[in-house]
C-alpha cells in the first residue's frame, strides 16, 4: 500500500512538472559571442510563444568541454532537456542515436515540407537508418585565422599568407615587434587539437583526411608527422600564458592588439562582431595555409531526446529552428552560416559570405574534436595527446601515440 503511495505520488509529480508550459535548452553557449545568438533565438520562439517560460540550460566551456559530461549524465540518468545543442555527426549517433536515447525527426522536416532544404551532406551526418535524428541550425568553418588588420599593416603583410613558409614568415615578423604570432587558450584542451586537425588536413588532403574516417586510409602517413613537425613550428610563436586562457582570451588578444592572429572556428568571427569590431574593417581572414581547399564543417544541431518533459514546446523549438527565420537571426550574430540552402544571403557580412561561398565550392570535411568524424573516445584520446605534444612537443612519441590510439579505436594504422 505504502509502495502504491509513493508510486502514485510520483507520477502526480511527473504530471505536474510535464503540465508545466516549459522548455528546457541545454547548450554550451554562455557568454563571449555565443550566448548573444542563442538569446535571439529564445527572443523569437517567445514572439510566436509568448507563454513558454524557456529554460536556458547552458553549462559554459567553449566546444562543450563541461556541458558534455553533464549531459551524459542526465541523459543516463534519465533526465533529459526538451533538446540539446550537438553536434552534427558522430558525436550525436555515436553517443545518442546508436544507444536508443533520440526520437527520429524526419517526420518534423517532412511535414514542414523542407527535408530537402538542407545540404544532404549535413543531414546525412545527422541520420541513421533512413531517419534524421536532429535539426542543423547551423555550419561553422573550423580551419580559419583571423588577424589584426592593424598589425598585418604594420608586418608589411600584402597579401594572405598561403603556404607555411609564407605564414611563419608574418608570425616572425609579428613576434620581432613584440606581438604574440599565433594565440592559443588551451585552458580548455580542445583548442591544441582544434588547430592540429586542420594541420593534419592540410598536409594529408581533403581526399586522405575524409577517407581515414571511412576505414581507407592509414594514420601510418608521413604527412600526419610532418603536420606534428609543422605543429611544433606553429607553437614558437604562441602566447606564453596559453595554459591559463580560454577561446575567447585568446581571440580577444588579437582584438586587443596584442596578438597577430587567432586560428580558430568562425564562432571567433562572432566574438569579434560582439566585441564591436566589424569584419574586413579592423580584422581580416584566411583559411589555414594549405587548407584553401576545404572548408572544416562544424555543424550545432538539435535533437529530440525520448522522455523530454516538455515534447510538444520541443517540438515547436525544433520547427522553428529549422526555419529560415531563426537561421537567419541565429546565424549572423554567431558567426556561423545557415544550414537552410534558402536562406536570405543578404543578411550575411563579408566574412560569412566568403564562408558560404567555400562551403558550396571546396571539399567538405568533418571536425574531429567538434565531434563530427569520430566517436567521442578517439577524439577525447587525441585531444590529450596533442595537449600534451604542446608541452612536449615531441614529434616522434606523439606520432606512435596517435597510432595507438587510431588502433585502439578500429581505424588504419598500417
Ligand atoms: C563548437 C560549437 C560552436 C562553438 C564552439 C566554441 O564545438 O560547435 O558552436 O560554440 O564550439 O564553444
Amino acid at each position: 500500500m505504502k509502495r502504491l503511495m509513493v508510486v502514485v505520488c510520483v507520477l502526480f509529480a511527473v504530471f505536474i512538472f510535464a503540465g508545466e508550459n516549459k522548455l528546457e535548452i541545454f547548450s554550451w553557449w554562455t557568454g563571449g559571442g555565443e550566448e548573444e545568438g542563442l538569446l535571439a533565438l529564445f527572443d523569437l520562439f517567445h514572439k510566436y510563444y509568448p507563454d513558454v517560460e524557456i529554460i536556458n540550460a547552458a553549462v559554459a566551456g567553449g566546444a562543450g568541454t563541461n556541458a558534455k559530461a553533464v549531459l551524459k549524465t542526465r541523459m543516463l540518468g534519465g533526465n533529459p532537456p526538451d533538446s540539446f545543442q550537438v553536434h552534427a555527426g558522430m558525436e550525436l549517433i555515436d553517443t545518442y542515436v546508436v544507444t536508443n536515447m533520440m526520437e527520429p525527426i524526419t517526420w518534423i522536416l517532412k511535414e514542414m515540407g523542407v527535408l530537402d532544404k538542407f545540404p544532404k551532406a549535413i543531414l546525412d551526418i545527422c541520420s541513421y537508418n533512413g531517419e534524421v535524428y536532429s535539426i542543423p541550425v547551423n555550419v561553422h568553418r573550423a580551419n580559419v585565422v583571423f588577424y589584426n588588420k592593424k598589425i598585418a599593416e604594420e608586418i608589411g603583410m600584402t597579401r594572405e599568407p598561403i603556404t607555411w613558409t609564407e605564414f611563419i614568415y608574418y608570425l616572425k615578423k609579428a613576434k620581432e615587434k613584440g606581438y604574440v604570432g599565433l594565440a592559443l587558450g588551451d585552458k580548455n584542451k580542445w583548442t591544441s587539437l582544434h588547430l592540429f586537425e586542420s594541420i593534419m588536413l592540410a598536409e594529408l588532403g581533403p581526399d586522405k583526411y575524409n577517407a581515414l574516417w571511412k576505414g581507407e586510409a592509414s594514420f601510418n602517413d608521413p604527412a600526419i608527422e610532418k603536420a606534428l613537425e609543422i605543429m611544433k613550428e606553429l607553437l614558437e610563436f604562441i602566447n606564453n600564458d596559453h595554459a591559463a586562457m580560454t577561446w575567447q582570451d585568446a581571440t580577444r588578444l588579437v582584438f586587443e592588439g596584442k596578438a597577430f592572429c587567432n586560428m580558430m572556428g568562425d564562432w571567433a568571427e562572432g566574438y569579434l562582431k560582439t566585441l564591436g569590431w566589424t569584419p574586413g574593417k579592423e580584422f581580416g581572414w584566411f583559411a589555414l595555409p594549405g587548407t584553401q581547399n576545404a572548408f572544416m564543417v562544424v555543424s550545432d544541431t538539435f535533437g529530440l531526446p525520448k522522455g523530454a518533459p516538455h515534447r510538444e514546446n520541443a517540438i515547436k523549438w525544433l520547427k522553428l529552428i529549422a526555419s529560415v527565420e531563426a537561421q537567419d537571426v541565429f546565424n549572423p550574430i554567431k558567426g556561423s552560416i545557415p544550414a537552410r540552402l534558402d536562406a536570405d544571403k543578404s543578411k550575411y557580412d563579408p566574412y560569412l559570405t566568403w564562408s558560404m561561398n567555400d562551403f558550396a565550392t571546396k571539399a567538405l570535411c568533418p571536425s574531429i574534436i567538434h565531434g563530427s568524424a569520430a566517436p567521442e573516445s578517439f577524439a577525447t584520446a587525441l585531444m590529450d595527446a596533442i595537449n600534451t605534444f604542446v608541452s612536449t612537443r615531441n614529434v616522434e612519441r606523439t606520432f606512435q601515440e596517435i597510432l595507438y590510439i587510431a588502433e585502439d579505436n578500429g581505424y588504419l594504422t598500417d
